[in-house]
């Protein structure tokens, strides 16, 4: 019982998430009859809340994730039961009910050592708890729900969550200077932007299998920050550039984490705008 563009009934898991919060409205504004369901509603470790949950619709979105990336590293069994075991029951719950699920992965599933765009078939090497039970979750969506897209993504920023471009906005009010790492690559990539994505995909005959949802272009985290400034009226030059090891973390972060959008090309989908224009937009 697929449904084409708008003419049916999905659910989003993860609702009350940064990117649940900008999917919900997205979804509906392109015709969807939308479920949006947070953790207090829907519990993905849960194997029968998940049936139950997703009995009667014909698309899942699901942005549940354990995103911690940090505390992942000391409770690892913590992130694999919602990113690897959660994942699963609801793929399998999707199979059961003959819908269609739209899964939402990271860049942290490669090893971060590349010095050109991943595809989306290159190999999975995650270095990180947090990445490891994401590829587990990506490989269980795939193997137990053949009628499935695993859209990666990577570097959000939204309205509803914490994220990078808040913060430093915070600290350009608290400090004259900001210091910001510039050797990690990435795509910084809009809540809004990914989820317009997500409606674009499921919208007609997309072939199933694995996207990378990240904005185009590519900068560093001081790039961005500079941007972030720029846009704000502030002097960019107040954002200076530093290294990873000055701010040592419990989880590695991949050096690299430009991803391709040749198989979105593939199948006539347009990868998402310029990370410029997001966060231009996301500022306006
Ligand atoms: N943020 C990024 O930069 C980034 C980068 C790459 C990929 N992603 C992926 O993008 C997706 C959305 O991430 P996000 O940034 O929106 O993360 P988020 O703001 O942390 O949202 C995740 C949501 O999942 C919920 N959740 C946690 N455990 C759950 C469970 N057992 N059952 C149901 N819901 C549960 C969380 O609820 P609580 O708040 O109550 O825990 C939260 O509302 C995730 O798959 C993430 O791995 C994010």
């Amino acid at each position: 019982m697929s449904a084409q563009a708008g003419a049916g009934r999905v659910l989003v898991t993860g609702a009350n998430g940064m990117l649940g919060h900008d999917l919900v409205p997205a979804l509906r504004a392109a015709g969807w009859v939308v479920t949006g369901l947070g953790r207090g509603d829907l519990d993905v470790t849960d194997a029968w809340q998940c049936v139950a949950a997703v009995d009667g619709h014909d698309l899942v979105v699901n942005a549940a994730a354990y995103t911690a990336v940090d505390a992942a590293e000391t409770d690892e069994a913590a992130a694999f039961a919602v990113n690897a075991v959660g994942a699963a029951n609801v793929a399998r719950a999707c199979s059961r009910a003959g819908a269609r699920l739209v899964h939402v992965s990271t860049d942290y599933v490669f090893d971060g050592t590349a010095t050109e765009p991943y595809a989306v078939d290159h190999p999975v090497a995650p270095r990180s708890a947090y990445g490891r039970t994401k590829a587990a979750g990506e490989w269980a969506v795939r193997a137990l729900c053949p009628e499935s897209w695993v859209v990666r993504t990577a570097w959000l920023y939204g309205a509803g969550g914490p994220n990078f471009v808040s913060t430093m906005l915070r600290l350009a009010g608290e400090r004259e200077t900001v210091s910001v790492v510039d050797d990690q690559e990435g795509q910084p990539t809009w809540t809004v932007d990914l989820a317009d994505l997500v409606v674009r995909l499921v919208a007609g005959d997309t072939a199933y299998g694995i996207h990378h949802g990240t904005a185009s272009g590519q900068t560093t985290w001081f790039g961005l920050a500079r941007a972030v400034f720029e846009l704000s009226g502030l002097d960019p030059e107040r954002v200076l550039p530093t290294t990873s090891d000055a701010f040592p973390r419990p989880a590695p972060r991949p050096a690299w984490s430009v991803l391709s959008h040749e198989s979105l090309e593939r199948v006539g989908i347009a990868p998402l705008r310029d990370w410029h224009e997001g966060i231009a937009s996301f500022r306006a």
